[in-house]
């Protein structure tokens, strides 16, 4: 069981829309939270550094900049991130086997050079704004997004990647298909009262653990809060079983 039964642990907050100054002073009111999500529009406005500096505060980082370019350059930026400290990073499995495996090996032999723990490398499969019309329409795939996300997450394990990301109407079926310790982090986390927002396809926070979820991602609901530290505390109590 790769679970920690604190359920703090399984809650990962998205640091999105804001820069470092922002994103600290959030987390100053929020002292209980251990993992924090990296988008690119974070990293972009504070560059790498700003993964140091959540480490040095005691954060946990999943760096979700989904990776997705030839081998090389895969291997190469999984390698460096791992050695800024990131313990969860994206890379899209489309990018295909050999990247995977190439973004793995270096991955751990970039955390292992600086000294710090394994990292995790998480597949993105079908991003959430694509839909079955769309993608037949522009990338000319006749797969149902079931399908897809089925075929690139087996892609993914094949090649030993340790996880992957996917909504919550994919939870369970992969979790079927990928027992634990395969690592499902899903975001599409809202607490019953809050607003819908952009994300169409949601479930709460005990929903997606209940449906295999090992870590949920959750944003809006927390940072836009009035008052953050008890959406994120109420967060975490209705984990608790
Ligand atoms: O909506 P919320 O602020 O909780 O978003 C948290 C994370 O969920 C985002 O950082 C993004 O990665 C993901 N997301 C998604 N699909 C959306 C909206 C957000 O996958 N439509």
């Amino acid at each position: 069981m790769v679970l920690s039964l604190n359920p703090t642990d399984k809650v990962i907050l998205a640091l999105d829309g804001m820069d470092s100054y922002e994103a600290l002073a959030i987390l100053s009111r929020l002292p209980d939270v251990i993992w924090v999500k990296v988008g690119v529009e974070l990293f972009v406005s504070s560059g790498p550094g700003i993964v140091r500096e959540l480490r040095d505060r005691g954060l946990r980082v999943f760096l979700d900049l989904k990776f997705h370019d030839i081998p090389a350059s895969m291997a190469g930026a999984c390698k460096r991130a791992a050695k800024l400290g990131a313990e969860l990073i994206t890379i899209h499995s489309c990018a295909g086997t050999k990247a995977l495996i190439q973004a793995q090996a270096a991955a751990l032999e970039g955390a292992e050079e600086a000294g710090l723990p394994p990292p995790k490398l998480l597949a993105v499969t079908v991003l959430t704004s694509w839909d079955e019309g769309l993608i037949a329409k522009e990338l000319l795939i006749r797969q149902t997004i079931q399908e897809r996300v089925d075929m690139l997450a087996s892609l993914s394990k094949k090649a030993g990647l340790a996880g992957c990301v996917c909504s919550p109407k994919e939870l369970r079926s992969l979790r079927q298909r990928f027992p634990e310790p395969f690592h499902l982090v899903t975001p599409g986390i809202r607490p019953k009262a809050s607003e819908l927002g952009d994300q169409v396809r949601v479930m709460t926070p005990s929903e997606a653990i209940k449906a295999g979820a090992s870590r949920i991602v959750i944003g809006r609901p927390i940072t836009r809060a009035d008052d953050p530290r008890l959406e994120f505390e109420k967060c975490c109590q209705s984990l608790k079983i």
